[in-house]
């Protein structure tokens, strides 16, 4: 198969990246916000790639209207996150912590 990335839009890009590598852990990243509140959202764009050094790295879209996620405001002001991975019973809240929130808004405490 041969793709030229610019042919693609954006979805469709999405679509055949997500395909090659199947199934893929979820990184449930947890992120402080300037008020204290904890933020919590999925992103499975995300892998440990080294031990030396080491790197476990995810990836972090923009928002469709262009808008930076909390995710990366929050890491980019504190330098520091947590990753979380999921069992069975928290998938569905997983899930659902992708919601657009507003950062004032702890997807952990709501969707408990
Ligand atoms: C299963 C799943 C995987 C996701 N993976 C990614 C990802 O790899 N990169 C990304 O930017 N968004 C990803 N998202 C979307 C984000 O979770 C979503 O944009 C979220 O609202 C970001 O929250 P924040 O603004 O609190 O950072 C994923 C959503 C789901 C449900």
């Amino acid at each position: 198969m041969e793709y030229t990335p610019s042919d693609l839009t954006q979805r469709e890009r999405y679509k055949v990246l997500t395909s090659f590598v199947l199934p893929r852990p979820i990184a449930w990243v947890t992120s402080i916000g300037p008020e204290g509140v904890v933020n919590a959202a999925p992103f499975s764009f995300f892998n440990a790639f080294c031990e030396d050094p080491p790197l476990c790295m995810f990836a972090v879209n923009r928002r469709p209207d262009g808008r930076e996620k909390d995710t990366l405001a929050n890491i980019q002001r504190t330098g520091e996150f947590v990753v979380h991975l999921t069992d069975e019973p928290l998938a569905r809240a997983m899930h659902e912590s992708s919601g657009d929130f507003p950062p004032e808004i702890g997807e952990p405490d709501y969707l408990a």
